[in-house]
């Protein structure tokens, strides 16, 4: 769905005068998305979610309850994790997007990656894109975490499936290898 920010109104508008309106708000905005700068024509209105994944074809970021509850859409702005279908992309421009096609390197799978496929902490997979990007970003933070530590940066991150003590292993693994 894509998560417009306007208010609506309560009839709605003629559909051609809505068409037009969207044309003459189209904005530019550029960004880097996976290390490779993007100049994009952009509703100033919609998502940095809708943005990656209907006009980047970014598909790996999730869209679960677009809301900001279960954190299936987090991305990394600036190396900082945001949900993306809370984060205007007007908001963007000129910002640094990771998402999870970007962290792997070179082919390789990062340790967060590796470990959560190796400890069957994925299962649907749902959840996944978002948990790494969260798991990512926090063991930059904090290198040798303890697993409350673990849990509580992953407590946004919502999954239905594995019940989490496979993911916080998971992540406490890639911790160990990050350190060795
Ligand atoms: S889709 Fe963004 S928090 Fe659920
Ligand atoms: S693996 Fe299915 S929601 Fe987490």
């Amino acid at each position: 769905m894509h998560r417009d920010f306007r208010e609506e109104t309560e009839h709605g508008a003629e559909p051609a005068v809505t068409e037009a309106v969207k044309k003459r708000s189209m904005m530019e905005v550029e960004l880097t998305v996976n290390g490779v700068p993007r100049r994009l024509l952009v509703d100033p209105f919609e998502s940095l979610l809708y943005t990656l994944r209907e006009r980047l074809n970014l598909t790996g970021t999730k869209e679960g309850c677009d809301q900001g509850t279960c954190g299936a859409c987090t991305v990394l702005l600036d190396g900082v994790p945001v949900l993306s279908c809370l984060t205007p992309v007007a908001r963007c421009s000129n910002r640094r997007v990771t998402t999870i096609e970007g962290v792997a390197k070179n082919g390789e799978l990062h340790p967060v990656q590796k470990h959560m496929v190796e400890t069957g902490g994925i299962q649907c997979g749902f959840c996944t894109p978002g948990m790494v990007m969260t798991a990512v970003a926090f063991l930059r933070e904090n290198p040798q975490p303890d697993r409350r530590e673990i849990r509580e940066a992953i407590s946004g991150n919502l999954c239905r499936c594995t019940g989490y003590a496979k993911i916080v292993e998971a992540i406490s693994k890639a911790a160990e290898e990050m350190q060795s």
